[in-house]
């Protein structure tokens, strides 16, 4: 990744990356490894991929563990915050990542569709952010690693605005994230813990490309970002850097959208 190796804004502080093995996940855990941050990489299948991340964090002096757990469930949630604290004594930065679509038209979704993503994406973050919250009010504010007490970011998509037919199970869960997001960002702001969202687009991960892989397809998809180009993992684990940095310490409930401009024109079509 493109980031100059002096650039460290996240030294001594300790992170959680869910669903972090692959896509947007990995690029942000390598990303704050990078800022100087230690992380947790979270992944539930995909051990392997956890694992060569983490050597590759630790082969640049980097320290990373990988912990399995499901985000739905909340005595595994508990326990991989627990693992967090005993490794490195607190938690400074939680990056609610994991997420999945199991798509279908609303006639056909089943209950047993609706209800595992919307356990993942939504019910996943809050249990997540409420572990997290509880430790860093546990711990309190340390001047010297953060401005803030700690810092959640929560991974949203650009469906929290803009409605996606054939997939009612994810936008209202991306919605839902939306404003929980707010909603913790209100609440906790007293404490000095910020909350913000990043809403990527189409960006170029498994959870978007299997789906996707004719030329004609790919043409459809460009023509829905006016920047015209598909989004890299790295474009949005920059801007989970500046996020949990103190570079963005006034800014807490916001949602940054890293989509190329998608939700500037929704159903644009062209100009040219
Ligand atoms: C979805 C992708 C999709 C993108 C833009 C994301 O939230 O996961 O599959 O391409 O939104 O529509």
């Amino acid at each position: 990744m493109n980031i100059p190796n002096d650039y460290r804004p996240l030294t001594g502080q300790r992170a959680i990356v869910t669903g972090a093995n692959t896509g947007i996940g990995a690029a942000v855990a390598e990303a704050l490894a990078h800022a100087g941050a230690k992380v947790v990489i979270n992944y539930l299948s995909g051990l392997d991929q956890a694992e060569t991340l983490a050597r590759r964090i630790r082969g640049r002096d980097g320290d990373a563990i990988v912990f399995e757990a499901d985000v739905s469930r909340e005595d595994q949630v508990k326990a991989m915050f627990r693992t967090a604290v005993e490794h490195w004594g607190s938690v400074d930065i939680l990056v609610n990542n994991a997420g999945l679509q199991q798509d279908a038209a609303l006639v056909d979704m089943s209950l047993e569709q609706w209800n595992k993503v919307i356990e993942v994406n939504l019910t996943g973050q809050f249990l997540c952010a409420r572990e997290a919250a509880r430790e860093f009010l546990r711990r309190g504010r340390v001047p010297e690693l953060s401005r803030s007490t700690g810092k959640i970011i929560c991974m949203s998509s650009v469906h929290d605005v803009i409605p996606w037919a054939g997939h009612a199970n994810y936008a209202a869960s991306k919605g839902g994230v939306g404003m929980l997001m707010k909603t913790l960002a209100q609440e906790l702001a007293v404490h000095k813990i910020r909350v913000n969202g990043i809403s990527p687009g189409a960006i170029k991960t498994p959870i978007n490309y299997e789906a996707r892989d004719t030329q004609e397809e790919v043409e459809a998809l460009l023509k829905l970002i006016p920047y015209r180009r598909i989004g890299e993992p790295e474009d949005v684990a920059r801007a989970a850097v500046w996020l949990a940095s103190d570079e963005s310490d006034y800014v807490t409930g916001a949602t940054l959208y890293v989509d190329g401009g998608m939700t500037l024109y929704p159903g644009f079509e062209g100009g040219g």
